[in-house]
């Protein structure tokens, strides 16, 4: 079976302050200098450069990511932002399909999949957010949720786009909320997951794909989690914001 690099993403959100987001971001480049996993900071648009220009002038591993951005390449899109102008910006890594974009802004389906495309033609990273809300999980759909959200999202990824593409499965009802999955329904929606893609494609892509949880993970309840065999890290909302938590979510994911 392939190793997976663990994943650790902070989602900041709509958080910070430039002073605040430079601050952060200093903090990290020392914590995080050292690491063997993946990890990546997602700012909000505006501090991207400003936290581009420190991370490279501390050459460090930790790489920058987008919250969100358009699938169109340029043109009249009023206040949008395209993969093109992130990846100009030194942005490597875009979430799409967050379900805060889902339920709250309300994106649908197929603009996730319009997005999630035009991140991975471009050359970066997708990461695509999927999950039930706690309504589905009591009707017992979890798993069909997570089938529909990610055959919409991948409809025309092909095999060569899986390398740069990390699914998160997060849980509506554990964002932000404090209440976690536990370690084995976490685990269990992971490995549907990855079963998925191996229907979807074959079992090397699903062995080499990482699947990262997301929902209310904190530095004392992330080891176990990142302990099951198909978490592969995680992405992190609340908890990045403090660079001593993230940077104990982070060393909890090294293997
Ligand atoms: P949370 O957010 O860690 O604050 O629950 C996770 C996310 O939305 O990615």
């Amino acid at each position: 079976m392939p190793m997976r690099t663990p994943f650790v993403g902070g989602n900041w959100k709509m958080n910070a302050s430039l002073a605040s987001a430079a601050a952060l971001t200093e903090r990290l480049i020392g914590s995080l200098a050292d690491l063997d996993i993946q990890a990546a900071v997602f700012p909000p648009f505006p501090y991207l450069l400003r936290i581009r220009g420190m991370l490279a002038q501390a050459d460090s591993p930790i790489a920058l990511g987008a919250q969100d951005a358009y699938f169109q390449r340029d043109g009249a899109f009023t206040g949008e932002v395209s993969v093109a102008m992130l990846a100009d910006c030194g942005v490597t890594h875009v979430l799409t399909g967050h379900s805060e974009r889902r339920h709250v802004i309300g994106e649908s389906d197929e603009l996730v999949g319009k997005k999630t495309q035009a991140v991975l033609d471009a050359g970066l990273t997708c990461v695509l957010c999927i999950g039930e809300t706690l309504g589905q999980r009591e009707a017992g759909e979890t798993d069909a949720v997570n089938e529909r959200q990610a055959r919409a999202a991948l409809a025309a990824v092909t095999p060569d786009h899986f390398e740069r593409l990390i699914i998160a499965y997060e849980p509506v009802w554990a964002i932000g909320t404090g209440r976690t999955a536990t370690p084995g329904d976490a685990q269990a929606a992971h490995a549907s997951i990855r079963a998925l893609v191996a229907d979807m494609f074959d079992q090397p892509i699903a062995d080499a794909t990482r699947i990262i949880y997301g929902g209310s993970v904190n530095a004392e309840n992330a080891a176990e989690l990142f302990a099951q065999p198909d978490i592969d890290g995680g992405l992190i909302g609340g908890a990045s914001l403090d660079a001593d938590n993230f940077t104990v979510i982070c060393r909890a994911a090294a293997r």
